[in-house]
């Protein structure tokens, strides 16, 4: 077996042998908390549980909120968060997990990183285009909601934060930034990805999994896609999956870090700058990584 102990000593290891040559990482929203985005499911401070999104006592469930069969019946709800609590701001800057995995890529380790994330501050931390999936879409482009047409992402986002209803040109249907809401087919990079059975996932000797409750679907089951020899390590602070932090379990109960038999699966538990910050440092890596932040 690949790792030598199931830490961050194993890990650290690993990662610096020849065996580890081809990294992939799996995203989501607790790698932005602490460049001041919220996440989703966290108690109190998540946007499915706080007094702001639950303000909108018009919505069934918070998660109406980014609910494609909601959208077209009611676009108040989305437009509102939109205008106030989703754009990240023009001072919203990468975390120093963003430039960690920016570092993995300027060392030529890194092969794609899959994020769930919309905020597009894994481009702002210099990764390449080419290396990052944006699984959900992102704020960067917009289309109209019936038709399909796109439009003028900033123009759209002018007119929302005016109040406006930004309307298709083609055919009168509100617009909305691209990134996926549930109900709704996943972008075209990704459904490419899938149909290739993830050439990159399948490739792989080690898998980051950074800042994911793994709660939604198809991307929580990315993390069975890499071969049954290669290491998973999440880090992640509290809950995991559909239970709590260890137990974890899809289909096939083959990734529990709890569990008897586990030789391969590590929870790091935790703030991830904590973490990552004691990884690049058993790594050897903290001058170089300095280097990329002050880029
Ligand atoms: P969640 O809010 O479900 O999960 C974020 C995870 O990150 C939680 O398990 C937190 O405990 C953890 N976390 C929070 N802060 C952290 C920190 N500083 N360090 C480490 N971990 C931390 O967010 P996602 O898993 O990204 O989809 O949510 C997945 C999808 O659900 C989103 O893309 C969005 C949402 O509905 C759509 O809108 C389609
Ligand atoms: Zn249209």
């Amino acid at each position: 077996h690949s790792l030598p102990s199931l830490d961050l000593d194993g890990v650290a290891c690993y990662m610096m042998s020849p065996k580890c040559r081809r990294i992939c990482v799996m995203a989501g929203a607790g790698i932005s908390v602490s460049a001041g985005i919220p996440d989703f499911r966290s108690i109190a401070t998540g946007i499915y549980n706080s007094k702001a999104t639950t303000a909108y006592s018009s919505l069934p469930t918070p998660q109406h909120m980014f609910d494609n069969e909601y959208f077209l019946s009611d676009q108040a709800p989305f437009y509102s968060f939109f205008a106030k609590d989703l754009f990240p701001s023009a001072t919203t800057k990468p975390t120093r997990t963003h430039h960690f995995l920016r570092l993995l890529s300027q060392k030529g380790l890194l092969t794609k990183m899959y994020t769930q994330n919309i905020d597009s501050l894994e481009r702002l931390a210099g990764l390449p285009p080419d290396k990052i999936i944006e699984v959900h879409g992102s704020l960067a482009t917009a289309s109209c909601a019936e038709c399909g047409k796109s439009c003028d992402a900033q123009r759209m986002a002018k007119t929302i934060r005016r109040g406006g209803l930004p309307t298709c040109e083609k055919c009168g249907g509100a617009q909305k930034p691209d990134i996926t809401f549930f109900g709704e087919k996943l972008p075209f990079l990704v459904r490419e990805q899938m149909k290739l059975k993830m050439p990159d996932l399948r490739n792989c000797d080690l898998l980051l999994v950074i800042g994911t409750s793994l709660a939604v679907q198809p991307f929580a089951g990315f993390i069975d896609k890499v071969p049954r020899g290669c290491p998973r390590v999440f880090v992640n602070k509290g809950a995991v999956g559909s239970g709590r932090a260890g137990e974890y379990d899809d289909k096939g109960g083959q990734h529990m870090w709890g569990a008897l038999g586990n030789y391969r699966d590590v929870l790091l538990e935790g703030e991830c700058d904590r973490i990552i910050l004691q990884l690049a440092s058993k790594l050897g890596w903290m001058d170089e990584l300095n280097g990329v932040v002050k880029e």
